[in-house]
């Protein structure tokens, strides 16, 4: 199948594209590159001995979305092009809203036109709020309670209302739960511009001396040590995800929503300490204030992905820890670099080798 990604350059989207083409799909990927680097699709290339095609192009420049529908006998869409920062969307809500639901809805709308009706879409754990009960159910009341999470809420709502004006749509929206991790190959993983927000990249810079010390957001929560709970998931299981998403959604039409989870919950204090054993170093932690907005714990019930798309995740904690550190280990040569030949490459690219395109 062709199938178009959007912000397949991204962390979760990268890995992704390694699945699908390891699954035989051939792929075309759409990424402005705001959040991530080109560099990551060169190794993606490395990784599975393919090639695909790339558009270096905002997903909200309708004309260009158009002609990749025109110029590709694209069969579906995966779309994880979107701005993901909590804090940044308090900030700055328009620029979050325009990107996240106006880019949607062109999308859609381009879709529409070319006659594409499978799309698989990433929301998230976010969607749920403070949850009634643990573990989450996908049929859990819904309360974004930031920019970002209602970003995600309302292009969830839009996704249920085209399908009702067209049943011939196929839509799976898949609430993520918290992804952490990398390619066992070290070759991609997450790479956050600045300091990071989120537990695992900062645990990793602090444990290669780039950072001095982790604050942990709070030790009263009402958990096993007081520190808040994640349902911590392998990006390789969530990318895998996508593919049953994907696979569902060829032979059944509908909104299908899917909570992509472990079902554990582990605590900050959990974590801190496998990632110790793991890259058998010393984190150093001071325990803080809460952070404004965090729920003490969330973890997901993954057993409607389990019974409907035959997906469950494979991969424990300590995995998680092993291939994030790796990833920290390994990447970041050659990106700067690389970011700026692209930005003066032909468009579409023809991604093959990155010696001609250094050349
Ligand atoms: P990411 O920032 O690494 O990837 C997003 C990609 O989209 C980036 O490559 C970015 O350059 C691209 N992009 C952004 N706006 C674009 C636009 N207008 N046109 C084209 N490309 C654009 O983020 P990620 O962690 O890979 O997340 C992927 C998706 O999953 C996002 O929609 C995010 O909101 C969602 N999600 C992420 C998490 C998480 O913890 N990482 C959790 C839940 C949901
Ligand atoms: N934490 C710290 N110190 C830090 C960073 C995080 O103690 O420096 C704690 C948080 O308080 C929380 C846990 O580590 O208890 C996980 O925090 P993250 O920031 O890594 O993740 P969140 O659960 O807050 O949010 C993430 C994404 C959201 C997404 C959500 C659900 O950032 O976008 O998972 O998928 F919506």
């Amino acid at each position: 199948m062709s199938v178009l990604v959007t912000g397949g350059a991204g962390y979760i989207g990268s890995h992704t594209v390694v699945e699908l083409l390891n699954t035989g799909n051939d792929v075309i990927v759409v990424d402005n590159f705001s959040n991530s680097n080109p560099e990551s699709l060169f190794r993606i290339s490395e990784i599975t001995g393919k090639d695909f095609k790339v558009y270096n192009l905002s997903i909200l420049d309708r004309e260009g979305l158009e002609k990749i529908f025109l110029d590709n006998n694209i069969q579906a869409v995966i779309h994880f092009a979107g701005l993901k920062a909590v804090g940044e969307s308090v900030e700055q809500p328009l620029k979050y809203y325009i990107n996240n639901i106006s880019g949607t809805l062109i999308l859609c709308e381009v879709m529409q036109k070319y006659e594409v009706k499978k799309l698989v879409f990433s929301s998230s754990a976010t969607v749920y709020g403070l949850p009634k009960a643990l573990p989450i159910s996908e049929d859990f009341p819904l309360n974004a309670t930031n920019p970002y999470g209602r970003s995600k809420l309302i292009v969830e709502e839009i996704l249920e209302d085209l399908f009702n004006s067209d049943k011939e749509w196929s839509i799976s929206i898949l609430r993520y739960f918290n992804p952490i991790g990398a390619h066992e190959s070290g070759k991609i993983g997450e790479d956050p511009i600045g300091v990071p927000n989120n537990l695992l990249p900062f645990i990793t810079k602090v444990a290669a001396g780039e950072l001095k010390e982790l604050k942990v957001f709070g030790g009263d929560y009402p958990t096993k040590d007081g520190t808040g709970v994640r349902d911590y998931i392998h990006v390789v299981d969530l990318a895998m995800g996508h593919i049953k998403a994907l696979e569902k959604i060829l032979f059944t039409k509908g909104v299908h929503i899917y909570n992509l989870g472990t079902g554990s919950g582990y605590s900050v204090l959990q974590i801190i300490a496998s990632f110790e054993k793991t890259c058998g170093k010393t984190i150093p932690y001071t325990i803080g204030e809460r952070r404004p907005g965090d729920v003490s714990a969330c973890y997901a019930n993954p057993l409607k992905a389990k019974s409907e798309l035959n997906w469950s995740t494979m991969r424990g904690i300590e995995e998680m820890c092993a291939d994030s550190w790796r990833w920290q280990l390994n990447s970041k040569k050659d990106y700067k670099k690389i970011k700026t030949i692209f930005a003066e490459m032909e468009n579409p690219y023809l991604l093959k080798s990155k010696r001609d395109f250094l050349l």
